[in-house]
């Protein structure tokens, strides 16, 4: 399966048409549906796009086969600013993980996985998750599942992950099944997975989640050309409110906020797409 792009039409009707020959970059590459999206729909336009994760980088050539000499591809996270002459017409950043990462059998993201639970978006980078787990305490994961995956149970799992030993690392399924039984849990099919919120706090923490997203929202406004547009798609409320107040800060020096509440999903969208449920989209303009 492939990655649903979330918002597209949407995404597509904020971009400036005005603009005949305009600069785009998408910072969250992934498979590169909104991008080459908005690229078929700008034949002048072009392009740079970014990700962490280098895996990436081979979908990107993929699906960039049309649309050669119109774009670059760089593996990097979006808290490291555009160089400093570069300046843009439309910026986007598609918060998260794509599909690809969430059904590699390799990366170990999903509960059932045969791969080590590793919960970095570039395994490259940075401790493993055992190695982060270890340089954590309980009182460290407590807060981390609270603050990120608004956990009630934080206490009692924050002490199960503390016993999670080289062999439950080992595989993403062996450690789902130790914690489950740890925890004397069970899963229902058809409803969410009880850990689903433990793994989304891990997520975000092990891969400084929001840290990169504060980055990022302190230089992309000003690599926006005038009449240029930040388009920032999220998927938390966590990540939602940095996105809200940054935009409401910048609206007192001179942008424009063109959504005044986030847009979000049709329900058509989320029937073919149930990963975008919890999408949000906010978009600022650059006046001056
Ligand atoms: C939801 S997907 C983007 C999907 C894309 N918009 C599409 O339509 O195919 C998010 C992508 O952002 C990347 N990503 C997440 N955090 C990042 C960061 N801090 N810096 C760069 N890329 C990041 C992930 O590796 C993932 O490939």
């Amino acid at each position: 399966m492939g990655h649903v792009s979330v918002l597209l039409d949407e995404i597509l009707g904020f971009v400036p048409s005005s603009v005949k020959e305009g600069g785009l970059l998408d910072v969250t590459a992934g498979g590169g549906g909104h991008f080459f999206a908005i690229l078929k729909a700008h034949p002048l336009w072009k392009g740079e796009c970014w990700d962490r994760d280098p895996d990436a980088v081979l979908r990107i050539q993929q699906k960039g086969v049309d649309f050669e000499g119109r774009y670059q591809f760089v593996a990097k996270e979006f808290s490291k600013e555009a160089a400093p002459e570069s300046k843009f017409d439309f910026i986007l950043a598609d918060l998260g993980i794509s599909s690809f990462q969430l059904d590699d059998p390799r990366r170990g993201l999903s509960f059932y996985s045969e791969a080590p639970l590793d919960f970095r978006m570039n395994v490259g980078e940075g401790p493993s998750a055992q190695e982060w787990l270890a340089q954590k305490s309980i009182k460290d994961l407590e807060d981390i599942l609270i603050k990120f995956g608004e956990e009630k149970s934080y206490r009692r799992i924050s002490e199960a992950l503390k016993k999670l030993g080289p062999d439950e690392f080992s595989s993403a399924q062996k450690a789902t099944s130790f914690l489950m039984k740890e925890l004397r849990l069970s899963h229902k099919q058809g409803t969410l997975h009880p850990l689903t919120r433990t793994y989304q706090a891990l997520r975000i923490a092990v891969n400084d989640e929001l840290g990169e997203l504060q980055s990022f929202l302190t230089w992309a406004p000003r690599h926006l050309k005038k009449g240029g547009r930040l388009a920032i798609i999220s998927f938390h409320s966590l990540e939602d409110r940095k996105v809200k107040r940054a935009f409401e800060s910048l609206s007192d020096e001179g942008f424009n906020i063109l959504t005044t509440k986030a847009l979000t999903p049709t329900e058509e969208e989320v029937i073919q797409n149930p990963r975008s449920r919890s999408a949000k989209l906010r978009i600022i303009e650059r006046m001056i």
